[in-house]
């Protein structure tokens, strides 16, 4: 995989050489911040030597570089999910390209079930912990020393200065804003009402198909992570509105310009 990795990287610097100092991954409906970006270069998933390409619509599947907040960036406009068919290691293979660019902190969104009462939809939720309900994990397999230990501690896989940080941001502009653990499910099905139930009791805040991966193989290459789910429905056992990608993106968009605005602060922080 380093091989593989390394060819990347080299034909991304070719591209843009400058180091990014920080990497963002978007999620389900959250790709508008790129709006935000003084962009320098684009380029399609598919043109990526070693990348795989987004099967997802709502995902736009673009590695985009330039500058935000005055900070050199690299953002992902879409990302790889489990339940599109690839292995854990093809979903986080990005993840490790970014590591190997030079990127200092990690960014992540997603679109997530909300599982408190008090949640509605187009709410945001800075996730300080997670329940990895997934099926599969991406550090399983040989273990290549080059990426970090064999056995990862996760005790502090989300940066508990950038939570603070944000959620300080977050109320200094009347941004309602939850904290709490998500929980991520292989998907692609929604979740029964007795699942919600069941989530819910057993400590997740809200729920969904993606990140976990990624913020493993994060903490194993001791990149500091902040990431923040856009609460795009209400996942609770007695409430019976079908979710449908149609209602998720309409939350997401909702919710986009306030997780826009609370990743560009926490870059001037930097
Ligand atoms: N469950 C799982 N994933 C999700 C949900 C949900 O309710 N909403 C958005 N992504």
């Amino acid at each position: 995989m380093l091989k593989r990795i390394n060819e990347t990287v080299d034909f991304l610097q070719a591209k843009f050489p400058r180091k990014p100092q920080f990497g963002i991954i978007l999620g389900t409906g959250l790709g508008a911040l790129v709006n935000d970006i003084a962009i320098e270069t684009t380029i399609d998933y598919a043109d990526i030597p070693n990348f795989e390409v987004s099967t997802v619509e709502s995902h736009s599947g673009k590695l985009i570089f330039g500058r935000l907040s005055g900070k050199d960036v690299v953002v992902m406009q879409g990302r790889f999910h489990y339940y599109e068919g690839y292995t854990m290691q093809q979903v986080t293979f990005p993840v490790r390209v970014l590591k190997f660019l030079g990127i200092e902190r990690l960014f992540i969104s997603n679109a997530a079930g909300g599982l408190l009462k008090a949640m509605h939809p187009s709410d945001i939720m800075i996730i300080n912990d997670h329940i990895n309900l997934q099926p599969e994990n991406p550090l399983r397999g040989v273990h290549c020393p080059e990426f970090g230990p064999r056995f990862p501690d996760l005790m502090h896989c989300y940066d508990r200065q950038m939570i603070d940080q944000a959620l300080d941001i977050a109320q200094k502009n009347d941004i309602k804003c939850f904290e709490g653990v998500y929980v991520s499910l292989q998907g692609p099905c929604l979740e029964t009402p007795a699942e919600y139930r069941y989530l819910a009791q057993i400590g997740a805040d809200a729920v969904g198909m993606s990140t976990v991966p990624e913020v493993l193989v994060a903490v194993q290459m001791g990149l500091p992570v902040f990431a923040v789910s856009v609460i795009t429905d209400e996942a609770f056992p007695d409430v019976v509105v079908p979710v449908t990608i149609e209602s998720v993106l309409k939350a997401a968009f909702a919710a986009e310009p306030k997780m826009t605005f609370l990743i560009k602060e926490l870059l001037k922080t930097y």
